[in-house]
């Protein structure tokens, strides 16, 4: 990516997110702020050393009616919190975000409700972002704004009247986009695009989401394409559209895999499960990941390739997310029905075969697993990105590259072409990649490896939030940076 524009030097921005930089957490003594895990926390926290920033977003606990949201500082950081009431996060979060946007995007039509009073609820949501984003706007250059959960918060800043100049608008879709004919499912698409529409950049992760957001838009709004898919015209302003897909701290992933006590614990993992092979899944578990495909495609390996049984071992980590919505709680069962169907039809005593662990891990904690394993699994059936694949291949070195077997659907695969590809959906062709990885030569494994990490070495999450910066600003950079 190409950094010709200069970046003012702090410049005022104000990120917005659903889930923010520090979370509620019970503790003996009380309720405490403590710094959220996510990949998004991790990408954009060094960001606040360098702008002036705050950060709009909810806290991860369910609030009283009567709460106000308070502006909290920690260091570098100012946090807008946004209180949201349990009946608030069951129609916007557990309802709109997570039973219509988020299967819709995945392509699981079938579990997509239609309900307006979920509709209701996340307008009523959007529109309390904005109030607590207008509250903090000292004038920023720039309101960065992310995810599905927000989708209408950019118009609805727009809507702000001659209160001063208006601050540059960017939006950042981390979930795939998919085209106008599954958007036909939901009563409301029109009014989701132009939401998004008020924004002056949105980006995405691929080139393929890309087209499908310029299609959607110019199918529901009144928007028309620029030439070149470079982004559309909607009411006399240009929105630029762009895939710009978010990017791992390469440095991080490999001073882990150096750490002694890391690779200590890499070991214990190894003598623990106690076979020659390892494979890996890490996930939320959602039904998303693909985790009960993965569990059968190895039961079908299992059963093709008896001469592996007592030798080779998946570890799969499935993080508990959303117990609200009912599609996860059935998701749980069923992928504990299928490991212990696996397990009581080949393990034995020396042997467990699928060892499932179902609770959430470090990010150090992970790099042993990563470091433990000869084999990553990452078959999702639809991933906006994917940040484990990366992850994975980043821990790994030339001496001991490992094997990255990888969905075709997870938007990484797009970027990632020197993995053993697969369809998700192919239980005989992942039971077949999965015979390839275990048996790959060296060299193989070192050529493919290497390319991939020279893939990613390029796409760091400093230079994610630097290349969206410079997009989204680049327009008013005159106007706002010149003296
Ligand atoms: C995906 C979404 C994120 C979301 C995350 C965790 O990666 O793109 O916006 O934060 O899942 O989901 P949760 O519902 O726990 O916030």
């Amino acid at each position: 990516m190409g950094l010709s524009f200069q970046l003012p030097v702090k410049p005022r921005v104000i990120v917005v997110s659903n889930r923010g930089p520090l979370v509620w957490a019970e503790r003996c003594s009380g309720t405490e702020k403590k710094v959220a895990v996510s990949g998004l926390v991790s990408a954009l926290l060094p960001l606040f050393r360098t702008v002036h920033g705050v950060w709009v977003a909810w806290g991860g606990r369910a609030s009283l009616p009567n709460e106000v949201g308070f502006l909290h500082q920690e260091g570098d950081l100012k946090w807008q919190e946004v209180p949201l009431t349990e009946e608030e996060l069951r129609l916007y979060y557990d309802g709109f975000s997570n039973q219509v946007l988020w299967p819709l995007c995945h392509y699981f039509t079938e579990k997509c409700a239609v309900e307006p009073a979920w509709w209701e609820g996340y307008k009523a949501v959007n529109k309390k972002f904005a109030f607590f984003t207008r509250k903090v706007d000292w004038g920023a250059d720039l309101i960065w704004i992310h995810d599905y959960h927000l989708a209408l918060l950019p118009a609805l800043l727009r809507q702000r009247g001659n209160e001063g100049k208006m601050p540059r608008i960017g939006f950042f879709w981390h979930i795939p986009f998919p085209g106008p004919d599954l958007w036909e499912i939901v009563p409301w698409a029109k009014e989701i695009i132009e939401g998004l529409l008020g924004a002056d950049f949105i980006g995405f992760h691929t080139p393929g989401y890309v087209e499908n957001f310029l299609r959607a838009a110019t199918a529901f709004t009144v928007a028309t394409a620029l030439p070149g898919q470079k982004g559309l015209i909607y009411r006399g302003r240009e929105v630029t559209v762009k895939a710009l897909p978010v990017g791992v701290d390469h440095e991080f992933f490999a001073g882990l895999s150096r750490d002694t006590k890391v690779r200590e614990q890499a070991k214990l993992i190894r003598a623990q499960v106690g076979t020659e092979k390892i494979c890996l899944g890490v996930e939320r578990l959602d039904y998303s990941k693909g985790v009960l495909e993965r569990l059968v495609a190895f039961e079908r390996f299992l059963e093709e390739n008896p001469a592996y049984r007592g030798r080779v071992s998946l570890i799969q980590i499935g993080v508990p997310t959303r117990a609200g919505v009912g599609a996860y709680e059935e998701l749980r069962r069923r992928v504990e029905d299928c490991v212990n169907r696996i397990n009581s039809r080949f393990g034995r005593s020396s042997w467990t075969p699928v060892w499932y662990l179902a609770r959430a891990y470090s990010q150090r904690e992970l790099a042993a697993f990563y470091l433990a394993s000869d084999v990553a699994i990452v078959t999702p059936l639809r991933d906006g990105l994917n940040l484990v694949a990366a992850e994975y291949v980043l821990t790994r070195s030339d001496t001991d590259p490992g094997v990255l077997v990888l969905s075709r659907l997870a938007g990484i695969a797009h970027y990632l072409r020197e993995a053993l590809l697969v369809n998700p959906f192919n239980i005989a062709e992942m039971a077949a990649a999965l015979r390839s990885a275990l048996e790959m030569p060296a060299a193989e494994r070192r050529f493919r490896q290497r390319t991939l990490r020279q893939r990613l070495a390029r796409r760091t999450a400093s230079a994610w939030v630097r290349s969206f910066l410079q997009l989204a600003l680049e327009e008013a950079a005159d106007e706002v940076f010149v003296g």
